[in-house]
């Protein structure tokens, strides 16, 4: 079964680039071999990140990030999905501040909400800005 999970988490590590080269060091070990596919929106003091693949797959890399002591997560909600929304995509990096251009005004409001109950809406903005910025990611 193919599923998705959308995340709020707050780092504890600084300086940014290097947790985002970092994290970007697994995903080359781990995605591409494991089928998944990602997207990760930040700015300095938050992770919203979307990802999906096969159930046993996610359930695993979900193990070992949810147990990454550089970052506490606020909430997850992970649901069944149809097909990927993403499915060229190992992970993209949108920056909503210096990328403000791929996420619409009132979304990027809404972001500072990050409510779970918004978990579905943010899961759409975060789809919707991948698909922007990577044009090739959903075909
Ligand atoms: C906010 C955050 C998001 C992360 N997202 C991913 C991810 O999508 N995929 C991944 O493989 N590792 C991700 N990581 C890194 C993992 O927590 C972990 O360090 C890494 O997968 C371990 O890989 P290794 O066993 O090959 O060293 C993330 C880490 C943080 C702090």
């Amino acid at each position: 079964m193919l599923e998705g999970v959308v995340y709020l988490s707050y780092p504890h590590v600084m300086p940014w680039p290097m947790l985002i080269l970092d994290i970007n060091r697994a995903v080359e070990r781990h995605h591409l071999t494991q089928g998944l596919t990602s997207v990760l929106l930040f700015r300095s003091v938050w992770i919203l990140q979307y990802l999906e693949g096969e159930t046993s797959r996610l359930s695993e890399r979900i193990g070992v990030i949810s147990a990454d002591p550089r970052r506490r997560l606020l909430w997850s909600q992970r649901q069944p999905i149809a097909v990927r929304a993403l499915p060229r995509l190992a992970m993209g990096y949108i920056d909503v501040i210096r990328e403000p251009a791929f996420i619409g005004d009132n979304d990027l409001n809404e972001i500072s909400g990050w409510r779970e109950d918004q978990a579905d809406r943010l899961r759409s903005i975060m789809i919707t800005a991948a698909k922007a910025k990577y044009p090739r990611a959903a075909e």
